[in-house]
Parts: structure tokens; sequence; C-alpha cells
């Protein structure tokens, strides 16, 4: 079903889940995670709870913390997952944490929602597909919150849409009415014009394909940054290696408040938390950037 960017599937989804009773009104999500995630589930009545997902001493995807979380989790509880290029971490679960994590799903029957805002950031547009394509193969009950804010440069449009994979047609029809119930009470209809666009652009294999390069060069784009932004951390002394195991926009950094405070005095700008846009790095600002970061950090593991 269509929706108003990402933010508006995840509402979507919310209302949706809200109605159907699962996970009697609460909704698990990843410690750290996307701050309108709490605010969005928060206004559909949820009470947020956190998964460990993080550790920050490796700054690398928690899965054994994650998968024991999940283990522990009653039947129907709605879990929200980042499908790749997790925002704030930039880290993400490999495939066989994912195999593992999909098959507990699949023995306790938790319900994955999936929120997919960097489809084609990672590996690809097909590529990062494949963790969802595990919980659907393994039977669950699957929500997919996507966007075309980034990949397709739409954010002003408001275009993206929720996906259900329900158990049955019956129960996808059901699914369907109650969501357009959803739409139709809080906004009609969303605007047709991003929608369209899309559209044209997966309808046609000239401009589907064009599209693909286009994703593929702001990814190629993205890792090369963070590329560069390592070596010149290890010419410093400092160890940039997560930030090339980290994937998509944004990484997480050992910076502390304080050290971002300063950094910002120097003209370097990023989330008190130390989350910094890769995006925002470049060739020319790459050296300035990690000279102050060498300077200011006390936690910055050496190599
Ligand atoms: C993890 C995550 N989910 C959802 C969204 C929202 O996407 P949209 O701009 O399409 O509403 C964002 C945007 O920043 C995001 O980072």
């Amino acid at each position: 079903m269509q929706s108003l960017g990402g933010t508006g599937a995840l509402m979507l989804g919310a209302a949706l889940i809200k109605k159907a009773g699962f996970g009697g009104g609460v909704i698990f999500v990843p410690d750290p995670t996307w701050g309108n995630h709490h605010q969005i589930f928060e206004e559909h009545g949820f009470k947020v709870e956190s998964y460990p997902y993080y550790r920050s001493d490796t700054r690398r995807a928690d899965s054994k913390a994650a998968k024991a979380f999940f283990e522990g989790l009653c039947q129907n509880s709605v879990v929200l997952l980042h499908t790749v290029c997790h925002n704030p971490t930039g880290a993400d679960f490999s495939m066989k944490e994912w195999r593992d994590i999909a098959e507990i799903f699949r023995e306790r029957r938790l319900v994955p929602f999936f929120d997919f805002a960097y489809q084609g950031f990672k590996e690809g547009i097909e590529a990062d597909r494949e963790p969802m394509k595990l919980f659907i193969e393994n039977g669950c009950y699957v929500l997919i919150a996507s966007s075309f804010s980034k990949n397709a440069s739409l954010y002003s449009k408001r275009t993206g849409a929720l996906t259900v994979v329900a158990g049955s047609e019956g129960e996808a029809s059901k699914v369907e009415g109650a969501l357009k119930r959803v739409a139709r009470t809080r906004y009609s209809n969303p605007p047709s014009d991003g929608a369209l666009i899309v559209r044209e652009i997966l309808r046609s294999d000239e401009l589907r394909k064009l599209w693909e390069e286009e994703v593929s060069q702001m990814r190629e784009r993205i890792k090369e940054t963070r590329r560069r932004f390592a070596l010149e951390l290890k010419k410093l002394g400092l160890d940039g290696s997560f930030v090339t195991d980290q994937h998509g926009i944004f990484s997480y950094t050992p910076l502390t408040p304080s050290e971002v405070q300063e950094l910002e005095e120097r003209g370097v700008f990023m989330l008190p938390s130390g989350r910094i846009s890769i995006a925002g790095l470049n060739i020319r600002n790459i050296p300035t950037v990690a000279k102050h970061i060498a300077e200011v950090s006390k936690g910055w593991p050496k190599i």
C-alpha cells in the first residue's frame, strides 16, 4: 500500500498491528534506533521497549545479545528490524546472523517489522532484500516499510510503501481493507506525483537500469568515502576499520558528547551521540575532519 514516505509506512504498520492486537501493545526496537521510531509507535499507544543491538567496544552489531533476547520473547511479539544500513550506527547483521534470527522468529512465531529506508545503499536494490526473504520463506507474517526518499531522491514527495506478507489471500484482503481505512481517516489519499515517478521508473527497463546505476554510484561514493576516511585515520594512528565495516550514510563513532562539542567549535558537526554523516565527507574535507578528531578524541581506538 502506498504511503507518505517511510515514516508514513511505519505509521500505517503501527496502526495495523495495534488494530490486530499483535504484541499486546508492545513493540521492541533496537538500542539505539532512529529517534522517530519511539515517537511513531508511542503515538499509536504502544509501549516501546528496546532490545540489545550494538556493542560499543567492537562498534558492531551484537547478534549474540539480540538473539538471546529474541529467544525470550512471547509468541506474536512485534520486533522492529533495520534491514540494511542501520540508523544511527551503520552496523548491520551478517547474512549468517540474519539466518539464525529468522529461524528464531519462525520457532517463536515472532512478527518482524522491517524498516527498509535505505534499499540499495548497502549492496544493491535486489541484494538488500535478502534478509527479509529469509523471514518470508520461514512463513513469518512480515511487515516492510519502504521509502523512496533516499534511493530515488523523492524526499519532498513523501513516497513510500507498506508491504504486508500475510498468511493467506483472505487475510491479505482483510489487511488491505484495514489499511485503506487507516489512510482514509487520516489523510484520505496520498499525493500521487512521487508514486507516479517511481511507477514510471520501475515499468521502463531503460529508466530502471538508469536508476539502478545512479543508486549504485551513490553507494560506491559512500563506500569510497568510508575507505578514504579510515585510511586518513590510520595515518594518524587511529583505527577506522569499523567505519569500513559499517554501511550506509551514518557511522557511530567513539566520540563523547564533550568531544563532539569541541569539534563543533572547530567547525566539524555531528550529533551529540557521536553519529557522523558519511555523506557529508568528501575528498577535500576528510583530512581536516580526521585531523581534528585525532586532536580531540581520547577514546578512539589506536592501531
Ligand atoms: C531508519 C529510517 N527509517 C525511516 C526513515 C523515514 O523515511 P522517509 O523520509 O521516507 O519518511 C528514515 C529517514 O531518515 C530513517 O533513517
